[in-house]
């Protein structure tokens, strides 16, 4: 049961749901970067749980560093930190116990390791509690990205047959972090809100698609064959929970295209350089990043945990069943989703920085360290 990705930026993930914590470990990060509980809680703050519009489980997630810090900086050793599980009901899931969810996880899990192995509570490391040791990982990978003045930042795009405002400008979706649906302005966000009260009430679910930018990346991450920057990010975003679908660029809509339209069209800048024009490529081509902002979609499903009743089969008595799921569940995940596919596109750029040496291997130097950091305040100065 693998549960590390990356290279030499290395993210391994554990804890269960309703265990005593869950926790991340971040191998590969040069000595040298100030690293606080306060950089990850940051980030953490816009997966957050406990508001009315989300999951109603309320967990503190404070972070501790336990590992790779010394005086405020890190050693190059492993980061460890972990999240101790405060708000965890496991009697909301008695009725799961017996009778597995469809579209969750129960019964896959069940066939692969054997019910008496299935860690039903919470859903164990199928929960999306998991994603909160991406989240924090993240936060370092995007602090790291600092080096080369990467932001990554994302949006929600749409929730089920609703589609917000279109994001011109990547900058723009920085003002996202404002609404807690993070819509992309105040009159998304009401909409969405009304969406997601009127989803509630009828104890029922949507999907959504979220938008994330890599602005100003690196060029030349990744390789022209097999581990194409374009591919590594599908991965990445494809093992996020409930995420069925992945895009970037033109995405599906290319296949419905010209190629006189879709054409990449190349020119000369004003400085001498060799640019394209429209990035149509959505920031990756021949496997590389070319430079450009880098934008992908991932679509998210809806959540299978919903009160109105589905079929499903009883495992005590195999006789057909009825599941009405209640207790804390998202109605939209993609509303917390956009911080998580945040994450995973900045830990997949920061190894891949890593790999191609523009990011230091051992350590950064102090003046590394302190330009970092101004723009790590930059960067959540404009998030506010
Ligand atoms: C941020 C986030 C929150 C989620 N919250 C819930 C939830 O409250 N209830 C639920 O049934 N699924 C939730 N999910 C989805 C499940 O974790 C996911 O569907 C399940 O693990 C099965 O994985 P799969 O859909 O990728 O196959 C959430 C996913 C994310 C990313």
């Amino acid at each position: 049961m693998s549960s590390t990705v990356g290279n030499q930026f290395r993210v391994t993930t554990f804890g269960e749901s309703h265990g005593p914590a869950m926790g991340v470990v971040i191998d590969g990060v040069p000595a040298g970067l100030m690293l606080s509980p306060e950089d990850i809680s940051f980030e953490l703050q816009f997966r957050k749980t406990g508001n009315y519009l989300v999951s109603g489980r309320r967990e503190t997630d404070e972070p501790e560093i336990i590992s790779g810090l010394y005086n405020g900086k890190t050693t190059g050793a492993p980061i460890a930190i972990i999240f101790r599980n405060v708000d965890a009901i496991s009697s909301l899931y008695s009725q799961v116990s017996h009778k597995p969810r469809p579209g969750h996880s129960d019964l896959p899990l069940i066939k692969k390791y054997g019910r008496e192995n299935w860690d039903y509570r919470g859903s164990g490391r199928s929960s999306a509690r998991e994603t909160v040791s991406r989240v924090a990982a993240g936060a370092v990978a995007k602090k790291l990205l600092m080096y080369t003045s990467t932001y990554v930042s994302g949006y929600l795009k749409s929730i089920g047959p609703l589609e917000g405002s279109h994001c011109t400008d990547p900058l723009l979706s920085l003002n996202s972090k404002k609404f807690q649906t993070r819509a992309l302005d105040r009159e998304t966000d009401k909409k969405y809100t009304d969406l997601i009260k009127t989803t509630m009430k009828e104890g029922d679910s949507y999907g959504g698609v979220a938008e994330v930018f890599a602005i100003k990346p690196p060029e030349g991450l990744g390789e022209p064959v097999f581990h194409k920057i374009k591919a590594e990010l599908g991965m990445a975003l494809l093992s996020i929970p409930a995420v069925t679908g992945f895009e970037y660029g033109m995405g599906f809509k290319a296949s419905r295209m010209k190629g006189s339209e879709a054409a990449d069209e190349i020119i000369k800048s004003d400085e001498g350089e060799l640019e394209l024009r429209k990035n149509m490529a959505g920031g990756m081509l021949g496997g590389f990043t070319t430079g450009d902002d880098i934008c992908i979609r991932c679509a998210f499903k809806p959540t299978s945990s919903i009160r109105i009743p589905a079929r499903t089969v009883d495992l005590d008595t195999l006789e057909p069943a009825e599941i009405s799921v209640t207790g804390r569940h998202d109605p939209v995940v993609a509303v917390r989703g956009v911080s998580v596919a945040e994450a995973m596109m900045a830990v997949v750029l920061a190894d891949y920085s890593r790999i191609a040496g523009i990011i230091p291997h051992a350590r950064l130097s102090e003046s590394e360290s302190d330009l970092i950091e101004e723009r790590w305040k930059e960067y959540t100065g404009k998030c506010q």
